[in-house]
């Protein structure tokens, strides 16, 4: 069982369940010791009673009268008693009518015993002497019996409302205990590379979980103090390294524009002038990750209708296709507004674009499709190439990953990092997952919007599959 919770409860189920039952059989035990007691009491008794009635020590007594006096003293308790009385010599001088001719056994040596008698039972039975005579008196122990029933009868009752109140407190109590276990849990679980600076509430009382609280948040401020001096790092040898590059590139640039290379110097220094392209490219990628980890990036949201945005969008996006003999597709749902800076959002697209163009096959179709409703403006751009394995969606976010083909050796992998990371600064999130037809993907962005409930209406005649230029 994975859980602790559980193993607690059912832990706390089972300790109240075998306490509850030892005292059950400790109360059982010590309950019929006492009735039966209470039985030898009774018999007892009635011995002296009937002593009492016969006379001093019976001694003189014959057989005859001894008999006659215990059936005038016992008439009236024969229904509850069993009693016989034996002669010196064995003759039984009187015997109940309720023993129906048997003999009480005798256990050698004991004064009260049980005995079980044919057709009777089990009785307890007394020894007394009176006079030369033995007197045996017994009760019939079915009472003790009933009782004892009676007594398991109710046990299994409360047994098994014991279970449910104890599975109940079992329940509260695991998730009372557990309670601290779980806001350390929800957390960490929040803490991540961009939210170094969240710590656990530690408890004012000094106790294990607190103990284990603090040391989570020592670890994290290590992480912190870690994760910012790569930040920093990152940030200043980007930094650095621009304007150096910069020169080196000019300086190439310059060569080239002199015209005095020989045709293969000039085609070296081509190659360098678009290795330096690329470098750039990385550190201002770099740069732009480093200044949205440590929020420096501050958006001029501006409430729009995201349509006229992805008209826009769509002419460039069109003449992106074309370019490489692709087909690019654009449709838009619903109405509505959402709070976007439209440079970044186009970067977002511009880099899902990019991705979808360079891994279409010759003559593949490329969708953009947009949809608001529900308060979410829903964005998807889908492609036709080969996809990505589902175990490797969540991993193409981030930076430098690429999962490249053989053949393939473009890109730096920080495209999807930066879409990821303006998304979320438009308070949205992005995914990937396989494209609807199966064959390619499809990736999403969504971010809260204002949609009106006339949109929801507008969408069923508003659904153009059109081509961009058609706008
Ligand atoms: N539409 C797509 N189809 C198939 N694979 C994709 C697609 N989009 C992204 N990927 C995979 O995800 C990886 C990461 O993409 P990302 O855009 O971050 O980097 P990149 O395109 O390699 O480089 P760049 O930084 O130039 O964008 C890519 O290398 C590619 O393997
Ligand atoms: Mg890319």
């Amino acid at each position: 069982m994975k859980s602790i919770g559980a193993r607690l409860a059912i832990c706390y189920v089972l300790a109240s369940t075998v306490t509850f039952a030892s005292l059950f059989l400790a109360g059982r035990y010590f309950m019929e010791r006492h009735a039966i007691h209470a039985l030898d009491l009774l018999n007892e008794s009635e011995f002296e009673q009937l002593k009492a009635g016969v006379g001093p020590a019976g001694k003189a007594l014959s057989q005859d009268v001894l008999r006659n006096r215990v059936h005038a003293m016992m008439s009236d308790d024969l229904e509850l008693f069993y009693v016989e009385v034996d002669a010196p010599n064995g003759d039984v001088v009187f015997r109940s009518q309720g023993l129906r001719g048997h003999q009480i056994p005798v256990l050698p040596k004991a004064h009260v015993f049980n005995a079980f008698v044919d057709g009777l039972g089990e009785l307890r039975a007394g020894l007394f002497p009176l006079g030369p005579y033995k007197v045996l008196i017994a009760t019939s122990k079915n009472h003790v019996k009933v009782v004892m029933e009676g007594y398991e009868r109710t046990f299994y009752g409360l047994l098994l409302v014991m279970i449910v109140v104890s599975s109940v407190i079992g329940y509260g109590f695991s998730r009372m205990a557990l309670r601290p276990l779980r806001l350390i849990q929800d957390t960490a679980d929040r803490i991540r590379s961009d939210n170094l600076s969240e710590r656990i509430p530690v408890a004012a009382a000094k106790d294990e979980i607190s103990d284990l609280a603090r040391l989570l948040n020592q670890m994290f401020d290590r992480l912190e103090i870690s994760f910012d001096q790569i930040r920093r790092f990152t940030a200043e040898a980007s930094h650095e390294l621009k304007t150096p590059l910069t020169l080196v590139r000019l300086q190439a640039e310059k060569l080239v524009m002199e015209g005095q290379l020989l045709p293969v110097q000039e085609q070296a220094v081509q190659i360098q002038i678009k290795e330096l392209a690329q470098l750039n490219r990385i550190i201002e990628d770099l740069l732009f990750l480093s200044r949205a980890d440590a929020r420096a990036i501050t958006l001029d949201l501006r409430l729009q209708d995201p349509e006229p945005f992805l008209q826009c969008f769509a002419q460039d996006a069109h003449v992106l296709a074309e370019h490489q003999q692709l087909r690019f597709f654009l449709t838009h749902h619903g109405c509505g507004q959402v709070a976007i800076e439209p440079k970044w959002l186009r970067q977002v697209l511009l880099n899902l674009l990019s991705n979808a163009l360079s891994a279409s096959p010759a003559g593949g179709r490329i969708t953009l499709r947009s949809t608001l409703m529900d308060g979410t403006w829903q964005v998807s751009i889908e492609d036709e190439g080969p996809g990505v394995p589902e175990e490797q969606r969540g991993r193409i976010f981030e930076r430098f990953v690429r999962i490249n083909r053989p053949g393939e050796d473009k890109g730096t992998g920080l495209g999807l990092a930066i879409c990821r990371s303006l998304v979320e600064l438009h308070g949205g999130r992005i995914f990937a997952e396989s494209a609807h037809g199966g064959c390619g993907l499809r990736m999403v962005f969504e971010i809260p919007a204002e949609t009106s409930t006339d949109g929801a209406v507008a969408t069923s005649q508003d659904i153009p599959l059109r081509e961009a230029d058609a706008t």
